[in-house]
């Protein structure tokens, strides 16, 4: 997402009223250590989260009842992906199973997203329009991103495919991409910052001569479809906002085998290229920060 599509939401508990988590304690006696040392961190000009960025036990269980629709949309795709099938299709199985399955699919509609699903095959970078006319070939890359809302929650994970017999230079770019994720999820853990994930992420990806995209990125999820924080992957260890318990967000780098330059179709503003016709993949997990380090709730 880019960065001026985030909203924000407020709740501000006083240190007698029960604990915004919903654990029926005292605040002073329950998040209110959490809270201080995040009021430390912000003092010492670190840039903190707002409380209500982080998410309460029962939130987290809702979320995770979208997670696993969504992964079960991404499952169904998984068995049924093959070369000659159109994207337009791809379309069909994540209408029908999401609904099957009892969740909406969060892009139809989104900000006038035409679609259940993006389908970016190649070149595209992201935000590709299903299509009857695009055909699956072999050779093809294509990330699949679904989002669901299940309950009022939701959640957003996508996957890379290699159709029929992809060239060893193209798997690679998957490969290292998921590595990338990877990377960058082992980062993650109460007290550190969004950039020691971000340069973990850029590191492997540029390790492999490989280029991070920059004006898209990831995004706090759960409440909404897209919430603070604003989550890049060309940052710096040390830098960008606190990461505390309670935290969810996405880890879904774009990595181009080319220049990370990238430009929008002007048919409609939505899909996502390289500039240089490269090829570009992506995988995105949702991430949970808890005590000790961190829980992967969508793949
Ligand atoms: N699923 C994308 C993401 O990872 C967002 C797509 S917006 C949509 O953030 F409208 F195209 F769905
Ligand atoms: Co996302």
């Amino acid at each position: 997402m880019t960065k001026q599509n985030i909203s924000s939401r407020i709740v501000l508990p006083g240190r007698n009223d029960p604990c915004w988590c919903g654990s029926g304690r005292k605040y002073k006696v329950c998040h209110a250590q959490i809270d201080e040392r995040v009021e430390q961190m912000r003092a010492l000009g670190h840039e903190v989260p707002r409380r209500d960025m982080l998410k309460t036990p029962e939130q987290i269980e809702k979320i995770k009842k979208s997670c696993a629709v969504n992964m079960a949309v991404l499952d169904e795709v998984t068995a049924h992906i093959r070369e000659g099938m159109t994207t337009a299709e791809i379309d069909r199985i994540v209408r029908e199973t999401t609904k099957r399955l009892g969740g909406i699919p969060a892009p139809l509609g989104y900000e006038g997203y035409p679609y259940s699903v993006c389908t970016s095959v190649n070149d595209q970078v992201c935000h590709g329009f299903p299509s009857e006319k695009v055909v699956l070939e072999s050779g093809d890359i294509v990330n699949v991103d679904c989002s669901t809302i299940v309950d009022g929650y939701f959640s957003d994970s996508s996957r890379m495919f290699c159709i029929g017999e992809v060239s060893a230079e193209k798997k690679k770019l998957v490969e290292v991409t998921r590595e990338c994720v990877q990377r960058g999820l082992e980062q993650v853990r109460p007290w550190g910052f969004m950039g020691d994930m971000g340069q973990a992420v850029n590191d492997h990806a540029r390790a492999n001569g490989y280029s991070v995209v920059r004006e898209i990125g990831g995004h706090g999820v759960g409440l909404e479809f897209h919430e603070d924080p604003w989550v890049s992957y060309v940052t710096k260890r040390g830098t960008e906002m606190l990461l505390v318990p309670g935290m969810i967000f996405t880890i879904e780098p774009m990595v181009n085998m080319g220049a990370p330059d990238v430009c929008y179709l002007e048919d409609n503003d939505w899909e996502v290229y390289t500039e240089d016709g490269s090829p570009s993949a992506q995988w995105e997990i949702m991430v949970l920060v808890t005590q000790n380090g961190h829980e992967v709730l969508c793949w």
